[in-house]
């Protein structure tokens, strides 16, 4: 069978897919596959490989009327039209769990880097300008003992917090519905719901999948709810923030600063967001470790070898 696979891949993975008998055509460069180059390749394709940076949706699906499976190698399936596939029997698979612990990682890296101005006081010295040590020189904002509010208590969420015990934080998380009591107390979380986590925490981090309902799920009104001196951090999706209420928020300095992985209109920025000094941004690399995208290549080939071959995909979300 045909297989389309998007984005460049390690070739002992994408052997595998050869090796069960497949004809592989993967997309070279570093670069995404442009939309009309994805439509152009997709006839006759049986099993795709997709990234989430293609928008899958049923133009594509027009294309290649015997597909079976849409692997994506990716949690985040919010550039997937899943209804449409569901409704034209096509599988749908991603890969949970192997970026868990990297993006809660990086999550923990923009914490502290916007907390100690680590990328601002990296620019400083390299440019020359570290000439003194003084006692009210280059002052950030201490991480440890304070309130952390973790926005959706998902896997990483989760993770998150279990790396907030190691900085002594009191943790606070929103979430559809929220832990039991000896849960919270395994975990060390507290519930509480949105407007008071925000308005409670010296660091808001986001955790939630983009679906409708989280669809700038922070703007203006609940930037203006956190502390004038606390910091959102966004490994999730760009989209749940409203960008021009937040560039507005650090621009007027009515919170502290942000740290970004992600960004509502990706890979562009809001204009006047790489102008300020508050902010620390990264370029969409929650999952960005050599051991977690190798586990998530694995993970999304198992799945499509699986979805080919007839058989129950280990990660499917819409079977
Ligand atoms: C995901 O998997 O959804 C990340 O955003 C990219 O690794």
């Amino acid at each position: 069978m045909k297989v389309l696979v998007t984005a460049r891949l390690p070739e002992a993975v994408v052997g595998k897919i050869r090796e069960a008998g497949h004809e592989v055509d993967m997309h070279l460069h570093m670069a995404p596959l442009e939309r009309d180059q994805l439509l152009n390749r997709m006839e006759g394709v049986a099993g795709l490989l997709s990234t989430i940076t293609d928008r899958i949706d049923g133009e594509v699906f027009d294309r290649a009327p015997g597909l079976r499976v849409v692997a994506n190698y990716g949690v985040g399936f919010d550039h997937i039209d899943v209804a449409e596939a569901t409704r034209r029997g096509i599988l749908v698979t991603n890969t949970p769990g192997v970026l868990t612990d990297a993006t809660a990682d990086l999550t923990f890296a923009l914490i502290l880097a916007v907390a100690r101005r680590v990328v601002e006081g990296d620019h400083r010295t390299r440019s020359g300008k570290f000439q003194f040590w003084a006692p009210l020189h280059f002052l950030g904002t201490e991480v440890s003992g304070k309130t952390l509010g973790i926005v959706g208590l998902g896997r990483i969420g989760r993770a998150v917090a279990r790396r907030a015990r190691g900085f002594d934080m009191q943790v606070l998380y929103t979430a559809r519905k929220p832990l039991g009591r000896d849960e919270e107390e395994r975990l060390g979380v507290r519930f509480a719901p949105l407007d008071q986590l925000l308005a409670r925490s010296d660091f808001v981090s986001l955790h939630v999948p983009l679906t409708p309902e989280t669809h700038h799920l922070i703007g203006a009104r609940e930037l203006s709810l956190m502390k004038p001196f606390a910091y959102l951090i966004n490994t999730a999706r760009g989209p749940v923030v409203d960008e021009t209420a937040l560039l507005e928020a650090l621009r007027q300095r009515r919170i502290g600063g942000a740290g970004l992985d992600v960004y509502e209109n990706e890979p562009q920025l809001t204009p006047g967001l790489a102008d300020l000094q508050n902010v620390v941004l990264l370029p969409h690399v929650g999952s960005a470790t050599v051991e977690t995208r190798t586990r998530m290549a694995q993970m999304a080939v198992e799945n499509l070898l699986a979805g080919l071959s007839g058989h129950r995909p280990p990660h499917g979300l819409n079977w």
